[in-house]
């Protein structure tokens, strides 16, 4: 295991600039530099369902809804958690662009000790690209300074070489296998526990991020 200051190739927190007073109400748009974060409407379900069911995007995550209308059925159901303060989903939309190329979640799931989940997928045009540290920068520093979390876990199929990549990119540390924890298409696979914490986040402030290339 190594120490997520390490490790992290953390930055320079983005300041979040222009948040709505409350996040429940509303997700405040995020701006990164190739793309903005913003709350799921119910006009992006099409491409959703283009971008999340192609077959290099489902590989290693839970199977998303099959139908435009299930896609409308989770945003309707987003939109729900949010007000209650439990979930925060944002659309990734590439400069220059209107519709979502790709989502981030982030779920809180204990408030004694403000643990929380986070989950994404982008478009298999966009990997590699930069899109995913210059959202993730911007999901990170939410989940710590706006939800109030301190410690963001995230769980990867062992076999997903890119997911797991990405996480140990952003400075999230791993923590252990969980095995045959996730079932897929009839398996059990094996996942990667990581996590972040927000102390190791504030800390890794001066740390250097990669170049944002795009
Ligand atoms: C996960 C995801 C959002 C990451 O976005 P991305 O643009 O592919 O990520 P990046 O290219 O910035 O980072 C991935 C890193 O993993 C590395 N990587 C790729 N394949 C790898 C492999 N087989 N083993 C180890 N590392 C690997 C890449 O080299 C890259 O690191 P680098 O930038 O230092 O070279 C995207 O791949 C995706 O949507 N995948 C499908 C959905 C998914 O699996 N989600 C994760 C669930 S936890």
């Amino acid at each position: 295991m190594v120490a997520a200051t390490t490790q992290a190739q953390t930055v320079l927190r983005p300041p979040l600039v222009g948040l709505a007073s409350d996040w429940r109400q509303q997700l405040p748009e995020l701006t990164g530099t190739s793309s903005t974060l913003r709350e799921l409407r119910l006009s992006d379900a099409p491409a959703l369902l283009t971008t999340m069911t192609s077959e290099d995007v489902a590989r290693f995550i839970s199977t998303p809804p099959t139908s435009v209308d299930g896609f409308e059925r989770f945003i309707t159901w987003a939109r729900h958690q949010r007000g209650a303060g439990r979930y925060a989903c944002f659309a990734v939309v590439p400069h220059g662009l209107t519709a979502p190329v790709g989502l981030f979640q982030l779920r809180r799931m204990d408030d004694d000790t403000a643990t929380g989940e986070w989950g994404f997928a982008l478009g298999q045009p966009y990997w590699g690209q930069g899109y995913f540290i210059d959202a993730a920068r911007l999901v990170l520093a939410f989940a710590f300074d706006e939800m109030g979390l301190r410690r963001l876990e995230a769980r990867s199929a062992v076999a997903n070489g890119r997911g797991n990549g990405a996480l140990r990119k952003v400075g999230a540390v791993h923590e252990g296998v969980l095995r045959r924890a996730f079932r897929k298409d009839g398996q059990r696979l094996d996942q990667s526990m990581w996590s972040i914490l927000a102390d190791d986040w504030r800390a890794a402030e001066a740390v250097q991020w990669p170049a944002l290339v795009h």
